[in-house]
C-alpha cells in the first residue's frame, strides 16, 4: 500500500432482531464463508476491511457486528452513537424483524447516532424467497421514506453483499471508483477482535474471533 495516501476510518455497525443474519453477512464479506448453526453474538465483533477510492484515498471500514437480542441492547448503544453507517438488516421470512427494524432499530439511530449517519437497510435470506413475508416494495418505499439506501442479501449463497458495503463507500465518498482490497487476500488484513460482556464485573473483555473456523462456500457474486 502506497504510504503518501491517506486513510480514513470509517465505522460501519450492523444492527437488528438476533437472527437476521448479522454475523453472517460479515462473514461472508470478511471471509467468504457461512456456516448454518452459528452462535447468537453475545456483545460486539470488530472486523476491518480496506476500500481504495479513485486511487487517491483508502477507506478502512472499521465493521462491527452486534448482539441483537433484547438484553444486550444498552450495550449496542455504545456501537452506533458514532458509526459513519448503520447497516439495519432484517429477514425476509420473519415479519416481525422488519417490524423491529422500523419501530426499534431505525428510531435508535434517530435518537442517538449521528445525524448524519447513512443508514442502509438489508433484506437477507434472500435465498429463502419462497418463505417470504415482508413485501420487498413495503421494505423499499420504507427506506426511501427514512433517506436509506435498500439492498437484498443472502449471507448464504454472498448475494448482494459487496454491493451492500460498497453501496456505503459511494454514499460516504461520493465517487463510484471504489474497489475493495483483498478480494484475492488471505486475513492479513483483518482484524479480529470480539468484545463481550463479562460476566463478572460488567465490564468489557477482548477474545479471539469466533470466525476462522468457517467452511469456505461458493460464492454467487
Ligand atoms: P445474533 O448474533 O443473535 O444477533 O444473530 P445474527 O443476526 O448475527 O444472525 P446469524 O448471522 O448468527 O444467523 C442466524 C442464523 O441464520 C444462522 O443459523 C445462519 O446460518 C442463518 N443465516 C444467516 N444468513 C442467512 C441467509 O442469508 N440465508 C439462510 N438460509 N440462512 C442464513
Amino acid at each position: 500500500m502506497n504510504d503518501n495516501i491517506p486513510i480514513e476510518n470509517f465505522k460501519v455497525v450492523l444492527l437488528g432482531e438476533s437472527g437476521v443474519g448479522k454475523t453472517s453477512i460479515i462473514s461472508q464479506f470478511i471471509e467468504s464463508s457461512f456456516q448454518e448453526d452459528l452462535q447468537s453474538s453475545t456483545g460486539g465483533t470488530f472486523f476491518s476491511k480496506t476500500f481504495i477510492c479513485d486511487k487517491s484515498k483508502i477507506i478502512k471500514f472499521e465493521i462491527w457486528d452486534t448482539a441483537g437480542q433484547e438484553r444486550y441492547r444498552s450495550l449496542t448503544k455504545m456501537f452506533y452513537k458514532d458509526a459513519g453507517a448503520a447497516v439495519l438488516v432484517y429477514d425476509i421470512t420473519s415479519k416481525k424483524s422488519f417490524e423491529e427494524l422500523k419501530n426499534y432499530w431505525a428510531e435508535q439511530i434517530k435518537e442517538s447516532a449521528p445525524s448524519n449517519i447513512i443508514i442502509s437497510i438489508v433484506a437477507n435470506k434472500s435465498d429463502l424467497s419462497e418463505n417470504e413475508v415482508v413485501d420487498e416494495e413495503t421494505a423499499r418505499n420504507y427506506a426511501t421514506e427514512i433517506g436509506a439506501l435498500f439492498c437484498t442479501a443472502s449471507a448464504k449463497n454472498c448475494c448482494g453483499i459487496n454491493d451492500l458495503f460498497i453501496q456505503i463507500a459511494q454514499k460516504h465518498t461520493g465517487s463510484d471508483h471504489i474497489k475493495i482490497k483483498g478480494e484475492e487476500d488471505d486475513l492479513s488484513n483483518t482484524i479480529n477482535q470480539t468484545i463481550n460482556e463479562s460476566k463478572n464485573n460488567g465490564s468489557m473483555r477482548i477474545n479471539s474471533s469466533q470466525f476462522g473456523q468457517n467452511e469456505k462456500k461458493k460464492k454467487c457474486c
